[in-house]
């Protein structure tokens, strides 16, 4: 099969805000620059973000936002790069604002800012509820403008790094709609290619979000930081797990369980419903496991939102009420939504230092090769992000990269690509669609998410960690003898899901494995058999790796601590 080599100064993987931020940079500083990405821009994930996106815009200066993301992150964040997100961030809602997003408004005209769990200050500015998809759109056309090439329903199956120089020149991708390959050699690549929610059972991911990126790298060897952490949003819709958003009890929904009572009194006596994420999740699945839920399974618990009377709801959360008639039939104006908690984060990542460069370990980058977003960790949010504080992450780090990619590409050679640089993946996918097994690729998928919901999700032992660690190793025995239906070379989906589930395979050994190491509970990862945060022995980030043989081996990397030194941690 021919594979053609496209030469390009720069190549962008991913088309969410991270991914658009950083190519518009690029392209307007005269780099060629082309962005892959496998759905078409403006279905990105990044368009999923309701509630909000966080400046300290009202405040005398961002001391408050950073200490409120140090202590949401439970002292794991590393404060270098907190810093830099918050001071940068009023900045980066005028430029947002300015490229021509449409923030909602207060009377006097300012831009109106609404309260989210774990902050002192209502500092998320936002756009209705569809603060993500404003933001997008708004990066997308400007890229667009400046004239970046934007190939969709492209899918990234490698990354063309050369281990002995630690110098990665391009990627490998096929074209989706007739499975053509071809290289794209470039100076820099820079991958934005979005969270791993997809993982878990119920989750507030969008169905690509199947986390390709973080395995392409591991798969060389390359390690990824802090997976465990897994962030689980308080509100998906009951069932489904879709994004209710923060926003509803930032403008003061309450949470109620079957008794009818505001439960967040027992673990968040002062800030109640916003409290950080993890805690708000705790609570509603204590009360669920405790027998305090709600619905025809006694899963679920409501939020209640019907006290702001409907033209506030129709005003500030318009695309929530419309989600839970859809799924749930349920209107929130007249009654309260069933909600309970949903994966939706990825705190960890492909490591990347403060300026976006991948990191090979823990002090050594590798040329040629940025990441920002969901994918990437450059640990703002360590063991627990807070609401509003991932579109800031993305926009800003996004921008962030591709500003450096500018200052390093005259130190940044083209090195030229062979053919033979694209045989894994081409032997990957000739793999998949000939292997002649009995496994169906959904059954698997099922297997996989549901354990990891059972197992690796809101509450962690080691028993449970264990057992998904067997059964990670049986999935992946199984996943050697998979069939799919569809042989054909035009939008093979079922071929696409089938590498996606390798991937899937790949990284969710990474989660149980950290999981499994820390022993401790810190932000999102809570182990009910090591309750406490233990910063004598676990205050570190888990570098992870990966061998041929796919075992995972740990090691510990420092977090950068700054003018906040680790505290006791309540709302
Ligand atoms: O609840 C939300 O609107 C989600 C926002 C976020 O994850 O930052």
């Amino acid at each position: 099969m021919s594979v053609e080599i496209r030469k390009y100064d720069v190549v962008v993987v991913g088309a969410g805000l991270a991914g658009c931020a950083a190519a518009r940079e690029c392209q307007l500083a005269g780099l060629k620059t082309v962005v892959l990405t496998k759905l078409h821009p403006l279905r990105s994930h990044s368009g999923a973000a309701q509630g909000g996106i966080n400046a300290a815009l009202n405040e005398s200066d961002t001391t408050s936002h950073e200490f409120d993301t140090v202590k949401g992150s439970d002292y794991l964040g590393d404060q270098d790069a907190i810093e830099l997100m918050c001071k940068k961030a009023p900045e980066t809602i005028r430029w947002l604002e300015r490229m021509g997003a449409v923030f909602s408004r207060n009377a006097d005209g300012s831009i109106a800012q609404r309260p989210f769990g774990g902050q002192s200050h209502p500092r998320a500015c936002y756009a209705k509820d569809r603060t993500g998809l404003t933001c997008l759109q708004t990066i997308y056309e400007q890229a667009h403008r400046e004239g970046v090439e934007f190939l969709d329903e492209w899918y990234v199956g490698d990354v063309i790094y050369d281990k002995r120089t630690n110098k990665v020149n391009g990627v490998v991708a096929l074209n989706l709609r007739d499975t053509q390959f071809a290289i794209f050699n470039a100076k820099a690549v820079m991958f934005a290619t979005g969270g791993y929610g997809r993982t878990y059972k119920i989750n507030s991911n969008a169905h690509a979000n199947t986390g390709d990126g973080l395995s392409i790298v591991a798969r060389h060897g390359l390690p990824l930081e802090d997976m465990e952490f897994v962030q689980f949003h308080p509100s998906g819709l009951a069932g489904s797990g879709i994004l209710m958003s923060e926003a509803a009890r930032g403008e003061g929904g309450y949470l109620l369980n079957s008794l009818g009572e505001r439960f967040m009194a027992k673990s968040a006596p002062n800030k109640m419903e916003l409290a950080s994420r993890d805690v708000v999740s705790r609570a509603i699945e204590r009360e669920i496991l405790e027998g305090r839920g709600v619905g025809p399974n006694k899963d679920a618990v409501y939020l209640d939102v019907r006290h702001l009377g409907e033209a506030k709801i129709m005003q500030r959360l318009p695309e929530l009420r419309d989600l839970a008639i859809a799924f749930l039939g349920q209107d929130m104006v007249k009654e309260p939504v069933m909600i309970r908690a949903t994966a939706h984060y990825s705190m960890g990542g492909i490591p990347v230092d403060v300026n976006c460069h991948v990191r090979s370990s823990e002090d050594e980058l590798v040329e040629g090769f940025y990441a920002a977003g969901e994918c990437s960790c450059v640990s703002v949010h360590g063991a627990n992000r807070l609401g509003a504080n991932s579109v800031l992450e993305a926009a800003l780090f996004g921008r962030h990269a591709g500003e450096n990619i500018v200052k390093d590409i005259k130190d940044l050679t083209l090195k030229d690509a062979k053919v033979t640089d694209a045989q894994r993946f081409m032997d990957e996918v000739k793999w998949v669609v000939s292997n002649n097994g009995i496994q169906r690729v959904s059954d698997l998928r099922e297997e996989l998410q549901a354990t990891m919901t059972e197992n690796a999700g809101v509450f962690r032992d080691e028993k449970r960690l264990v057992k998904q660690k067997e059964i990670i190793k049986n999935i992946r025995e199984k996943y050697k003898n998979i069939r799919i239906d569809d042989k054909s070379s035009v939008f093979n989906t079922d071929m696409q899901e089938a590498i996606e589930l390798g991937h899937m395979i790949d990284y969710a050994a990474f989660i149980v494995e950290g999981a499994y190491a820390r022993k401790e509970s810190r932000g999102a990862h809570y182990r009910e058999d090591f309750q406490q945060r233990d910063d004598e022995n676990f205050l570190y980030h888990t570098f992870a790796v990966m061998d041929k043989n796919k075992n995972i081996s740990l090691s510990k990397a420092p977090v950068n601590i700054g003018k906040f030194k680790p505290e006791v941690r309540a709302y």
